[in-house]
């Protein structure tokens, strides 16, 4: 898979594409990730990639001629052209795993007060991180390569995803380390039996109670038992 990022902060993403999981994936090249910088692609004498908006009011706004280009530069057949704004779907992790077989995603990070209206006729789709508005869409664009990235074979263990949060519509069910004991607190008992099925059992309790604590909308119209 291959990630292209446009950005008019190129250097923000310079630890996300070098260090920890995606920092190895990519020297491992389980992924190609590439950062463009928009104003690399701008026609004006002096680079410029944002103007005043027509009409007032608002601050500047991203111009759509370097960002049309740049589109055009990276694009092919295989191409999915993700606009990151807070007016967008809403991103899960269903949409990662949707996203995550794809060959190749140009992610456009808007920015400032917003972007010119004609560069959502590129996009194929748009998504928000959260219904908060950050200043620009380069860390939605980070939190959304991050989780797909996780899920391309070879990154991290194929376990790691059979019972992580989400994955079968509930919350992750509580883990220890050593030591047994700590500051008063114990380790479950069955955890120590080598019981597997009551293991399994304790699990699935513990993830079905957690979700209904914290986020019972993800049991709504489900059938647990
Ligand atoms: N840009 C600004 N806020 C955003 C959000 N919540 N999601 C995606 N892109 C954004």
């Amino acid at each position: 898979m291959k990630i292209d990022i446009l950005t008019i902060f190129p250097e923000m993403f310079k630890p996300f594409i070098s260090e920890s999981i995606v920092g190895r994936a990519v020297k491992e090249n389980l992924v190609e990730i590439n950062i463009h910088n928009i104003r690399d692609y701008s026609k004006d004498p002096h680079k410029k990639v944002d103007d005043y908006g027509y009409g007032g009011g608002k601050g500047m706004v991203l111009m759509p001629q370097p960002i049309f280009d740049a589109v055009d530069d990276l694009k092919t057949d295989d191409s999915i052209v993700i606009l990151m704004t807070p007016q967008g779907e809403k991103y899960s992790q269903k949409k990662a795993y949707d996203l995550k077989d794809k060959k190749h995603l140009i992610l456009i990070c808007g920015h400032y007060e917003g972007f010119d209206e004609r560069i959502r006729t590129l996009a194929d789709a748009e998504l928000s991180i959260g219904d908060y508005v950050l200043t620009g869409g380069e860390l939605a664009s980070m939190v959304i390569t991050d989780s797909i990235v996780r899920l391309i074979p070879g990154v991290i263990k194929e376990e790691s995803h059979l019972n992580e949060s989400f994955n079968d519509g509930l919350l992750d069910y509580p883990v220890y380390t050593k030591p047994v004991s700590f500051r008063g607190m114990d380790v479950p008992e069955v955890l120590l039996s080598g019981h597997h099925a009551n293991i399994d059992k304790y699990r699935y309790e513990e993830s079905l109670k957690r979700t209904k604590a914290r986020r019972p909308d993800l049991l709504e119209g489900e059938n647990y038992e």
